[in-house]
């Protein structure tokens, strides 16, 4: 997969995507991500990428052209392209997987007070990381890169993939590992029985049970 993301602060991702799963991913060309600031692409002669908004009020608003210039010279009909903004539909598991058979995404992250709502007729999906409100997109599109790339065939061990958190609306099982003791917390005994089926019993309640005290909404789909 091919990800390509618009932003104007390159320097943010440096560190993000040079380490554990994602650096990997990348160095066994599983997935290909670049970082492209479109201040590149205005014509501006001052490289002004924001101006004030019309009808007055705070802050600068992104322009157009810049933006769209940028679409223009890197997207072709493989590409499906995101706007990070805190008005899009709220990203969760099931949005991830269908990133996830993408060819190529492209990103756009925003800052200042917004984008020229004309953005909107040249991209595909707008989405939201929350129901919060965020300084600008880069980090909104670090979380869909990792979520995604996790996702793409090879990345990871689909076994890893099979037992987690939001498959069937439901969360993660507790896992544990050495010492059998801590502090007078003990590993639940029927994780040593050696008993597979009695394993995956008590993993299912355990799933249920989580999913009941901290998301009862799940549940309710
Ligand atoms: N930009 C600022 N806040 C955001 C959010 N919650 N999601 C996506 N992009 C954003």
């Amino acid at each position: 997969m091919k990800i390509d993301i618009l932003t104007l602060f390159p320097e943010m991702y440096s560190s993000v995507f040079a380490s554990s799963i994602i650096k990997r991913a990348i160095d066994s060309k599983l997935i290909d991500i670049n970082i492209i600031n479109f201040r590149d692409y205005t014509n501006d002669p001052h490289n002004k990428v924001d101006d004030t908004p019309y009808g007055g009020g705070a802050g600068m608003v992104l322009s157009i052209e810049p933006i769209y210039n940028a679409l223009e010279d890197i997207r072709d009909s493989d590409s499906f392209v995101v706007l990070l903004t805190p008005s899009g539909k709220v990203f969760n598991q099931k949005v991830a997987v269908d990133l996830s058979s993408k060819k190529h995404l492209i990103l756009i992250c925003g800052h200042y007070e917004g984008f020229d709502d004309r953005i909107r007729n040249f991209i595909d999906l707008e989405i939201s990381i929350g129901d919060y409100v965020l300084t600008g997109g880069e980090i909104p599109s670090m979380v869909v890169v990792d979520t995604v790339s996790r996702l793409v065939d090879g990345v990871i061990s689909d076994e890893s993939l099979d037992n987690e958190s939001f498959n069937d609306n439901l969360l993660d099982y507790p896992v544990y590992t050495k010492p059998r003791e801590f502090m007078g917390y003990s590993v639940p005994d029927v994780l040593l029985s050696g008993d597979h089926k009695k394993i995956d019993e008590y993993r299912n309640e355990e799933r249920i049970k989580r999913t009941k005290e901290n998301r009862p909404d799940l549940l309710e789909k």
